[in-house]
């Protein structure tokens, strides 16, 4: 993995004890940065911690639970002083058909995909103003942008096609303040939320990509930790594709 320069900064990424949010805080690691693991799964984030327990410390969230975010997100500052980065991966997958969909399951997906995002950037825009500099990332999918249908359904999609809006928003909202907001949207990766599809849909998303391949999630995480690093101090609003070549847009 490419070393990027994380030294004596802090960082949040939620789902940091998923498959792709593992690898981005390894790299934050190995970049000399800390890390604010923040997870609602604490036996997988324990694991992950105790790779470098000094610079990685697990916050349990619950992405559904607003309040929670914000005390959370505040408990984070007083412990770890200024807070100069965010990733937002923490998400699930839904493959409900629409023509079974309930309002509950509809409010869950966009809870804990979309509304989290904006809870935790919010709770955080006033403080990395104060320090004019912040640097989001956040996660959406190929979904987002094709409208679902590889495996997760409409509501999954559509919190997508939010986070990539979201994205937008925040990069021009946050630029005078030195808050910049990019997203990267994944195609199949190999992580514990697809482990669930049946091999014969694995094969027709495969056939949708150039390579005709899923992606180990290494050749994701980097992207996110170039939008990280201030190597990309001129990219803002961004949406970046890590593929395979899925959408070429
Ligand atoms: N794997 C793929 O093919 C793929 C493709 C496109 C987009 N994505 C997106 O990438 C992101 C990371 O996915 P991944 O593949 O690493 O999945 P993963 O399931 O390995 O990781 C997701 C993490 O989010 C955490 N999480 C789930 N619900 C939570 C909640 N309510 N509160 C706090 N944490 C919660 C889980 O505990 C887990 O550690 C997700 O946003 C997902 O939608 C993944």
């Amino acid at each position: 993995m490419i070393q990027f320069d994380f030294s004596n900064k802090n960082y949040i990424v939620t789902g940091g004890a998923g498959g792709m949010g593992r690898e981005v805080v390894r790299g934050i690691v190995a970049g000399g940065g800390n890390v604010a693991l923040v997870d609602i799964n604490a036996e997988a984030a324990a694991k992950v911690c105790a790779e470098a327990p000094e610079q990685i410390h697990f916050y349990k969230m619950d992405l559904a639970d607003h309040a929670n975010i914000r005390a959370v997100a505040a408990q984070i500052i007083t412990d770890m002083g200024q807070v100069h980065g965010l990733v937002n991966l923490g998400g699930i997958v839904d493959t409900t058909k629409f023509a079974d969909m309930t309002d509950e399951i509809w409010d869950r997906v966009m809870n804990i995909n979309l509304n989290s995002q904006y809870v935790l950037i919010h709770a955080l825009f006033h403080h990395m103003a104060e320090h004019h500099y912040g640097r989001i990332v956040n996660v959406a999918s190929v979904a987002g942008k094709v409208g679902g249908g590889l495996f997760g359904t409409t509501a999954y999609a559509v919190s997508k096609a939010g986070v990539i809006c979201l994205t937008k928003g925040i990069a021009k909202e946050g630029s005078p303040y030195g808050i910049s907001c990019n997203a990267v949207c994944p195609g199949y990766v190999n992580t514990p939320l697809v482990a669930s599809i049946p091999s014969q849909q694995i094969e027709k998303i495969l056939a949708g990509n150039l390579l005709h391949r899923s992606a180990e999630p290494r050749e994701v995480a980097i992207l996110m930790l170039f939008y990280l690093s201030d190597l990309a101090s001129f990219i803002t609003g961004e949406i970046g594709d890590a593929d395979g070549g899925a959408t070429q847009d």
